[in-house]
């Protein structure tokens, strides 16, 4: 698909992958509607990148109606802009790290667990629900991709953690396995639309959700870095994400972008 004249939502698009994203997509012709909850950092990013081609939308995306005065927000933007919608990118995300069974013999939280998957899976598929409508109802553009009938795409953040979770990772590794597993059924529902499906599985990127950690476990998972051995930049998941907009053929695949690692069990 064609960035340019297109209209793309991303939620955590204030902060960290998303805001890269957001910014490259700009970078490239694209209009971006910025979801987060976080109002300050949202207003940042559209005084960042210009109210021309950015609107915030404060929204908690465990709250089904706050996504849906998003998206009903974006479609009137798009009615005015007449840039029409080509994707989603839920990119809001959480960590909440804790064990199965603690030193004091008190097991997991069920409701931290429910908590991170109501933000990273439930969150996930509810704003990509609320989108297809009016990803489905999108004209294609006379473009490139006219003779595929493309309408839109949908990219999916996930984590090496769905594969390799390390220790602390239950609630996290079940939240982005979800959303690895939804990956290929998902492209099966939608492929009649011209919607395609893909899942960019991250290790290591500096953010602010990377900020909060030790020197000691950064460094170590630098250390499981095969080259380079080093956290990756927002950038770099942007211009994957941005991969995955313009390249019709990539569909129902999760992509790995992760220095070559393979996380070891603990740190
Ligand atoms: N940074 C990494 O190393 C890494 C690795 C693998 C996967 N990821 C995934 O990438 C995505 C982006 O993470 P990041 O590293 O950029 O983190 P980040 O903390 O920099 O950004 C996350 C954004 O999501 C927003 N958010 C959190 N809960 C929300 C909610 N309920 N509703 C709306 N917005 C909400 C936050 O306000 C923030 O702006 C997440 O899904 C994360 O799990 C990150």
């Amino acid at each position: 698909m064609k960035i340019e004249g297109r209209t793309f939502v991303i939620s955590g698009g204030a902060s960290g992958l998303g805001q890269a994203t957001a910014e490259e997509l700009v970078r490239f012709g694209g209009y971006v509607a910025v979801l987060d909850m976080n109002e300050d950092n949202g207003a940042a990013v559209v005084s960042k990148l210009g109210a021309d081609k950015t609107r915030f939308f404060q929204c908690n995306v465990t709250d089904t109606e706050s996504i849906a005065a998003a998206v009903q927000g974006t479609v009137e933007w798009v009615k005015e802009t007449g840039k029409p919608l080509g994707g989603v990118i839920p990119a809001a995300g959480i960590s909440l790290p804790s064990t199965m069974l603690d030193r004091h013999n008190t097991p997991l939280s069920l409701p931290d667990f429910n908590f991170v998957l109501s933000v990273n899976l439930t969150g996930t598929i509810d704003l990509v629900r609320q989108c297809l409508p009016h990803l489905a109802a999108t004209t294609p553009p006379s473009s490139g991709s006219l003779e595929d009938g493309e309408r839109g795409v949908v990219i999916m953040v996930a984590s090496a953690a769905a594969f390799e979770g390390q220790r602390g990772q239950v609630s996290y590794a079940a939240s982005k396995g979800a959303i690895a597993a939804m990956t290929l059924p998902m492209t099966r529902d939608l492929s009649r639309y011209g919607i395609r499906v893909v899942t960019l599985a991250p290790s290591l990127f500096d953010s602010a959700m990377t900020s909060l950690m030790s020197n000691k476990v950064r460094q170590s998972l630098e250390g499981a870095m095969e080259f380079p051995r080093r956290a990756g930049r927002p950038e770099e998941f942007a211009m994957a994400a941005r991969h995955a907009v313009e390249n019709v053929m990539l569909n129902g695949a999760v992509i790995r972008l992760d220095g070559g690692m393979r996380m070891p069990s603990k740190l």
